[in-house]
């Protein structure tokens, strides 16, 4: 999703603007500007539809240097990803912006402009924004005058960055809906929509809250609320070092991240067990009393924390006995609902910005949910901020923009939630017990599954040249296998698709054929006999299978089946050891392809629009 940065300070803040342009390039996006006010106090402006590395060749060729200036990634929404929609925006030469978020009347607002002489130079919506500002500083000359009135006129989410050669030595910030954060440096000053962009220079944060407008020049930082009184925000100092989203001496950030999933598994438990129990404290004061009330479990997120969510209803529900809905976001909050009392409304997200679970949370709150929990990888989000209790997952900075650590960490959260409310109902002592040891021996299962990883890389060449594959799971399996075959998707650009196996007959068999291979996941399980069944069905058609199964299974490689020894654990954890392979299968058959396995097109790790 679109990135923001901004500084003023003593110093040719360019560089700054540029490595923490790179530092945002994870977000994804397809084009990125910047714009400094000159030592003329001149807006001098470059842009460049690709990476931020041809904004820096850009640069090479017209160098731009200034005290005060703002830069963007720009992921396309309102017009095609070129230099011409590219961020920064500027009004007659005189105002800069810099945007995340949608404007949602940005075609009345641009009506009107049209007809007061105000010409558009891009497609976006956030080009009415620059002109309206522009507009409403003529008179007072007052740059945050001028966007106090403008935010006033705009409907939808922004997080904006605004300069002004009329009003120098100033930034203008503000929010609503998009997350920005100001870096609080020495005698300087600046802006960027999360942290990492800022880490080069700053360890001190002030989270802007909904509403809130920042008047930010070199020295001083003024913040507004929403009703335009004078406030405080406290200055929060970020634990993450400057070094903490480098890939170090993995080739891409995914596969580091692949790698990092045994510590990041006992950094989320650390703290959260003692002996054989989980601690109910760890999701905050309140848990104890809202834990002993519950009757329902009502959980929201997209993508691959939708896919958590659904690993989670087999826990909630064989283990529990605690009823669980599993809805996208998406859908939720676009329909209406009957709410059983004492329902935990449970949001699951890596980032805490997904516009569609955080505006999912919000009608919540109006629905008479017993309560709101956040299950989230940043501390500081909206989510977490919005939401009754918390856990959050210890996963660290995900930099590729497809989840891995963040989806397993989410898992144990999910895991610690089952027995933290599961005791209320049907779970007992030795239930609570048997999981306590399977979460504890989880880290090193894990690593257990990474060490396939060279007989992984050789099956992927297996699906390198297809065009398709199925993937089948049963039980907790089958949302295993979805999130298997959305990494496929995301990063290889192979269509795939996943199917619990019982489904399999009532249609996808018609696209069985020696062109479609077929990944199932096969841990032993109280449904594997049944598995292996379908199994039967797909060989009888001439489907290849490639079966990650452990030695209980009793399957062997051969006449047209590729079994990979998974390593023997708990049935309750199988599906976060399971999920490793299939990362790995995905990413080496990226890797084959020579796809950007980090940025794949078209995708941004942080979707802040709905
Ligand atoms: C997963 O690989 C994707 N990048 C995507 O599905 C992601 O999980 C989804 O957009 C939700 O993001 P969140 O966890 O930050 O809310």
């Amino acid at each position: 999703m679109c990135g923001i940065v901004g500084a003023a300070a003593e110093r040719d803040v360019t560089p700054i603007l540029i490595e923490g342009l790179r530092r945002l390039e994870y977000r994804g996006y397809d084009s990125a500007g910047l714009a400094v006010l000159n030592g003329q106090n001149n807006l001098e402006r470059v842009r460049a539809a690709g990476k931020v590395s041809k904004l820096s060749e850009a640069l090479e060729s017209t160098p731009v240097n200034g005290r005060v200036g703002i830069a963007h990634t720009r992921w396309a929404t309102h017009g095609a990803p070129t230099d011409r929609n590219a961020h920064p925006h500027i009004c007659r030469d005189e105002v800069a912006i810099v945007h995340n978020g949608i404007i949602e009347n940005f075609e009345a607002l641009r009506e009107t402009q049209l007809a007061q002489g105000y010409e558009f130079q891009s497609e976006t919506d956030t080009e009415v924004v620059v002109h309206q500002i522009h507009r409403n500083m003529q008179g007072s000359g007052d740059l945050l005058a001028a966007v106090r009135a403008t935010v006033a006129e705009l409907e939808g989410a922004y997080a904006l960055g605004i300069v002004s050669c009329n009003d120098p030595g100033r930034i203008i910030a503000a929010r609503r809906g998009s997350p920005l954060v100001i870096g609080v440096g020495i005698g300087e000053h600046f802006i960027a929509s999360d942290v990492f962009a800022l880490l080069p220079v700053t360890q001190q944060f002030i989270f802007l809250e909904d509403g809130d407008i920042a008047d930010i020049r070199r020295d001083s930082l003024r913040i507004y609320d929403l009703d335009g009184n004078l406030v405080e925000r406290p200055i929060q100092r970020s634990e993450l070092a400057a070094d903490s989203a480098d890939r170090g001496r993995y080739r891409h950030y995914m596969l580091k991240e692949i790698h990092e999933q045994p510590r990041a598994i006992t950094d989320t438990l650390e703290g959260r067990l003692l002996d054989d129990h989980v601690l109910e404290a760890a999701f905050g004061p309140k848990a104890h009393d809202i834990f002993s009330q519950l009757a329902r479990i009502q959980i929201v997120a997209c993508g691959t924390s939708y896919h958590a969510g659904m690993v989670a209803k087999h826990w909630m529900e064989t283990l529990a006995g605690l009823p669980c809905d599993v809805e996208v976001a998406s859908e939720f909050r676009y329909r209406s609902h009957v709410v059983t009392p004492g329902t935990l409304f449970v949001t699951i997200s890596q980032s805490g910005e997904t516009a569609d679970t955080l505006a999912a949370l919000r009608e919540a709150k109006n629905l008479g949910y017993a309560a709101t929990l956040a299950i989230c990888n940043a501390p500081e989000s909206s989510l977490v901020r919005e939401s009754d209790l918390t856990l959050m997952t210890r996963a660290g900075p995900e930099i590729g923009v497809a989840s891995t650590k963040a989806f397993t960490t989410q898992l144990v959260a999910l895991l610690l939630l089952t027995v933290a409310t599961g005791r209320y109902h049907r779970l007992d002592k030795a239930g609570e017990t048997a999981v306590v040891e399977a979460l504890r021996r989880l880290p090193r299962s894990l690593e257990a599954a990474l060490a396939l990883e060279a007989d992984i890389e050789r099956l992927a060449e297996q699906f390198v040249d297809k065009n398709h594959t199925l993937f089948l799971g049963r039980g907790p399996q089958y949302p295993v296998a979805k999130e298997g075959a959305l990494k496929l998707k995301e990063i290889s650009y192979i269509h795939a698709e996943a199917y619990p196996a019982g489904e399999l007959k009532h249609g996808p068999l018609a696209l069985v054929d020696t062109e479609m291979p077929v990944v199932a996941v096969a841990p032993k399980d109280d449904l594997v006999e049944k598995l292996k069944s379908n199994l039967q069905e797909v060989r009888a058609r001439g489907g290849v299978l490639y079966v990650f199964a452990d030695a209980g299974v009793n399957l062997k490689s051969g006449d047209g089946y590729e079994v990979l020894r998974v390593p023997e654990v708990a049935e309750v954890i199988a599906p976060i050891v399971y999920t490793v392979p299939l990362q790995l299968l995905s990413y080496h058959v990226a890797v084959l392809k020579g796809t950007d396995v980090d940025q794949p097109r078209n995708l941004a790790k942080s979707v802040t629009v709905e």
